[in-house]
């Protein structure tokens, strides 16, 4: 009996413990948890300001930049991302400014199927002025190993933002930068906020 009530004691002493600290975790549009197993598009939180994001050819073999869809019924590209340090085969919540990779998964391209998000210097000769363009894959084939965080800016805003975290320096926004026919992502003060829709299964 005084075991019984032992172990009761200690249930109630550990319940609190198993809980998820769910301040820190990640949510779709449907207020669900975002999963490393599933896939996302990303799009703007403020509504109809354009579509999702996608994958677009550089020229440059494998290397693809990341682009805003003007359209606002594109969904764009969807994207897959994975908690660091990397675990294979566990599904995982995508927490809040913890590190993760971003790539967009089943992609159906001549090169690869997985294109990993990286800040790059390279630049199309015709966009003038220099910015930290987001790619994805590389020339190669090979991945590049970029490392973003998700931050929620205030509880009353719409919306996450996405940061570029390369190599331990400090973290740079992503937001939009628009030329004269296309939108690109990049390097920015100005983040875009941006939310999450899990691409159903079929
Ligand atoms: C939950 O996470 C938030 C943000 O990281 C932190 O401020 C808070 O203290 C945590 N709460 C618990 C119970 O661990
Ligand atoms: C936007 O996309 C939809 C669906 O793909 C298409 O039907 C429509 O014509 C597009 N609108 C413009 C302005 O391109």
């Amino acid at each position: 009996m005084n075991f019984l009530l032992f172990l009761i004691q200690l249930l109630v002493i550990c319940l609190p413990c198993i809980s998820i600290n769910v301040t820190e975790l990640v949510y779709d549009t449907e207020g669900k948890e975002l999963s490393s197993k599933h896939n996302y598009y990303i799009l703007p939180a403020k509504h109809l300001s354009g579509g999702g994001l996608t994958a677009v050819p550089s020229g440059w073999l494998c290397l693809h930049f990341v682009h805003q869809e003007r359209n606002t019924t594109v969904l764009g590209t969807p994207l897959r991302l994975t908690p660091l340090p990397w675990r294979r085969s566990t599904e995982q919540p995508i927490r809040l400014s913890s590190d993760i990779w971003i790539e967009f998964h089943d992609f159906e391209s001549f090169c690869v199927m997985r294109l990993d998000w990286h800040l790059t210097d390279l630049s199309p000769r015709a966009l003038s002025g220099r910015r930290q363009l987001l790619a994805a894959g590389n020339q190669d084939g090979g991945r590049s190993f970029g490392v973003f965080r998700i931050e929620k800016p205030g509880a009353n805003m719409m919306g996450y933002k996405l940061m570029a975290c390369a190599k331990k320096e400090v973290c740079k926004g992503l937001g939009l930068y628009a030329s004269k026919d296309k939108t690109w992502l990049a390097a920015s003060d100005e983040p875009l906020m941006v939310v999450f829709v899990r691409k159903t299964s079929y």
